[in-house]
């Protein structure tokens, strides 16, 4: 049996590759997992120093078996198989299974309300975590949701996520398998839905123009603060540079509320599938730090208070790698602060979080 405590599964694909990465920046040994082994090694081949990483490839079926085998005596996975809906119970059974910290980079609402009404007390008796949205989108927000929430009198949370990017193959799949299912906020402690196939102007600090947002399945922050007493409103939008290609993707969803919502699961599954491979058939190249800025931004309101905090990065894919690899990390020698299903900043605090980005991304933190 291999010692390497850490797995990426997931590895051929564009995110898991960048997991291995920053697994490699921090010189942790991991096993590189995934269904095609062919695959994995083209992929990882392409890993920037990989030559100096401690590593191992391993081939595994896609399979609650097989996977808990492979998870035996490991300390973490980083599952970046998705569309999560479709491939992730697998994965986070397999993972309680065998005792492992589980964090994935999902933003599927639905799929993380069922994981944590399934599994999460099985992860909380054993003092791991189901951590899921470990990834750009979800961090940097619950980072700067965390920090204005350090005024106690913030009882409301608007976030937004300005990317630019080109989603990758798997996110473009996941995007229209989310138009499955409601996407929801709080609202005074109550998810409810938000409106079908609208977009939203969002008004980004530091921009002149406004952008087109979406709820985008309507994002993790909902419920990771759903229970949290401090905050009874949390509404989370996305936007990406890229205006035309977020009107397309709105009128794309009113089709599939028009047109495909009553068909069979399957023919759904199908027609969603097929539409997310016309828009990106392949895998895009490597993110560019000058190009690929991104800004993310939480305003806290309280009565009579108000408190913002803006975080600016950039190359969000490379983002999700650190935040994933950082998060492994940190499960290797601590106990995480809270177990169960948990966001990454409740597991191991929004400081490590926001350090581990600013280490290795340039990152401008504003706080007023
Ligand atoms: N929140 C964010 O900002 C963020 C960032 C990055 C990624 N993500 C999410 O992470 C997921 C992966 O994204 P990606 O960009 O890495 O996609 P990708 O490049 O298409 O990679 C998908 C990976 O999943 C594997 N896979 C697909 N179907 C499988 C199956 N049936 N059984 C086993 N493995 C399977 C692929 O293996 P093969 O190579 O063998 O096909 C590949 O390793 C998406 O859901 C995406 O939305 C989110």
């Amino acid at each position: 049996m291999s010692d390497k405590q850490v797995v990426v599964y997931g590895a051929s694909g564009y995110t898991g590759r960048l997991v291995c990465e920053f697994l490699r920046e921090y010189q942790v040994p991991f096993i590189a997992a995934g269904r095609n082994r062919q695959r994995i090694e083209e992929a990882i081949a392409k890993v920037p120093g990989i030559e100096t990483a401690d590593y191992e490839i391993v081939e595994v079926e896609h399979s609650v078996e097989a996977l808990t085998k492979l998870l035996e005596g490991k300390s973490v996975i980083c599952n970046t198989v998705g569309p999560f809906d479709y491939f992730g119970d697998a994965v986070v059974q397999a993972a309680a299974n065998a005792n492992c910290h589980y964090l994935d980079t999902t933003g599927e609402q639905a799929f993380m309300m069922e994981m944590r009404d399934k599994y999460s007390d099985s992860y909380r008796e054993n003092g791991k975590i189901l951590a899921p949205s470990t990834a750009y989108m979800y961090t940097p927000l619950d980072i700067a949701a965390h920090i204005v929430l350090e005024d106690g009198s913030i009882d409301s949370i608007d976030a937004g996520c300005l990317a630019a990017g080109v989603p990758t193959y798997g996110s473009t799949q996941t995007i229209f398998a989310m138009f499955q299912a409601e996407h929801l906020y709080l609202e005074n402690n109550q998810l409810v839905p938000w409106q079908k196939g609208r977009g939203f102007e969002m008004v980004t600090p530091g921009k002149m123009m406004s952008q087109l947002a979406h709820p985008w399945g309507g994002g993790s922050l909902p419920l990771w603060f759903q229970h949290d007493h401090r905050v009874q409103n949390v509404r989370q939008l996305t936007a990406f540079n890229n205006r035309p290609m977020f009107e397309q993707i709105i009128e794309l969803q009113q089709h599939y509320e028009n047109n495909l919502k009553d068909l069979p699961q399957d023919e759904q599954e199908k027609a969603l599938g097929d539409i997310a491979a016309g828009m990106q058939p392949g895998m895009p190249p490597r993110e560019n730090k000058l190009v690929h800025r991104s800004t993310d931004f939480v305003h806290g309101i309280g009565t009579g208070t108000r408190r913002s905090c803006v975080i600016h990065t950039s190359a969000p894919y490379q983002l999700t790698g650190v935040v994933q690899a950082a998060l492994a990390v940190y499960l290797l020698d601590a106990e995480p602060l809270k177990s169960g299903f948990v966001s990454s900043c409740q597991a191991a605090g929004h400081n490590y979080m926001l350090g581990a980005i600013q280490k290795f991304l340039p990152t401008q933190v504003d706080i007023y």
